[in-house]
């Protein structure tokens, strides 16, 4: 039981790899803050859960929103008093060459995708004993396609962020990581048109998101105990996504 009774906090966990996360903590004992904008698939996260016999709770919020982010946080203290995982997997994307993209479309992107995990941090890690954090990047980060500029950067500053906050605290206090998926079998992927024209490939290569499930919940138990500040890609090999 790697997370017996861990308060662990997943956004975007109505859906996909952060759904398929919350129900691997949970499994392993984890009570679980289920943290996403779409509140019956977020309460269907949870039904499952407690179904298993598992613990968690619902917390609906829009994490380009900072109040939003804080009220989920203070939710899960009130409830348990303390943060010991922190999985920031919400994002979006948008398909537009960067002439086209509007500043409020840019600053959107950023918002959701990267000072959520600013903000989720700044107001969890203050409440963690020995806490580890895992942010879900991609392999855009790494090698991208046209037309996803705000969503490559935004996750390529993940990990510059990543590496810089485990420099601000001893890997035996705070441990903060990302996974770098490649393409994974998720709604994101399939309503994504550069993926349904296929200008970004993915024959054969598809994961499964308790696939990624797996290697979050690695980085996030005490079995990485001595890795921090790193990316792990996990992408059945396929980096080369063009
Ligand atoms: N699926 C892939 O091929 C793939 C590849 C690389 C990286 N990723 C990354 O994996 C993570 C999870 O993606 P997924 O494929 O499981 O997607 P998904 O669409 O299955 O799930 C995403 C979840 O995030 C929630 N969400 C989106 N915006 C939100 C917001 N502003 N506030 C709160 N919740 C919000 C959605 O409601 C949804 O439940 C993302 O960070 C994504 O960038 C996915």
């Amino acid at each position: 039981m790697r997370f017996d009774k861990k308060v662990c906090l997943i956004t975007g966990a109505a859906s996909g790899i952060g759904k398929a996360t919350a129900v691997q903590m949970a499994l392993e004992g984890g009570r679980i803050m289920v943290i996403d904008r779409n509140p019956e698939k977020g309460q269907q996260t949870v039904d499952e859960i407690v179904k298993a016999h598992g613990t968690a709770l619902f917390s609906q919020a829009d994490v380009g929103k900072e109040d939003e982010i804080k009220a989920a946080v203070d939710l899960a203290l009130r409830q348990w008093g303390k943060v010991d995982v922190l999985v920031n997997n919400a994002a979006m994307m948008t398909f537009k060459k960067i002439l086209d993209l509007t500043a409020a479309e840019w600053d959107q992107v950023m918002a959701v995708n990267l000072r959520s995990v600013f903000l989720f941090c700044k107001y969890s890690i203050p409440h963690m004993k020995k806490g580890a954090i895992v942010n879900i990047s991609s392999v855009h980060a790494h090698e991208s396609t046209a037309n996803v500029i705000p969503y490559a950067s935004s996750k390529g500053a993940m990990e510059a962020f990543t590496r810089g906050v485990s420099l601000e605290y001893p890997h035996t206090r705070v441990r903060i990581n990302c996974v770098a998926p490649g393409a994974v079998d998720t709604p994101m992927l399939w309503n994504n048109p550069n993926v349904k024209d296929g200008k970004e490939k993915t024959t054969g290569e598809v994961g499964k998101p308790e696939e990624l499930a797996a290697a979050i919940c690695f980085l996030a138990s005490d079995e990485a105990s001595y890795i921090n500040g790193t990316t792990l890609v996990v992408d059945g090999g396929r980096l080369d996504i063009l």
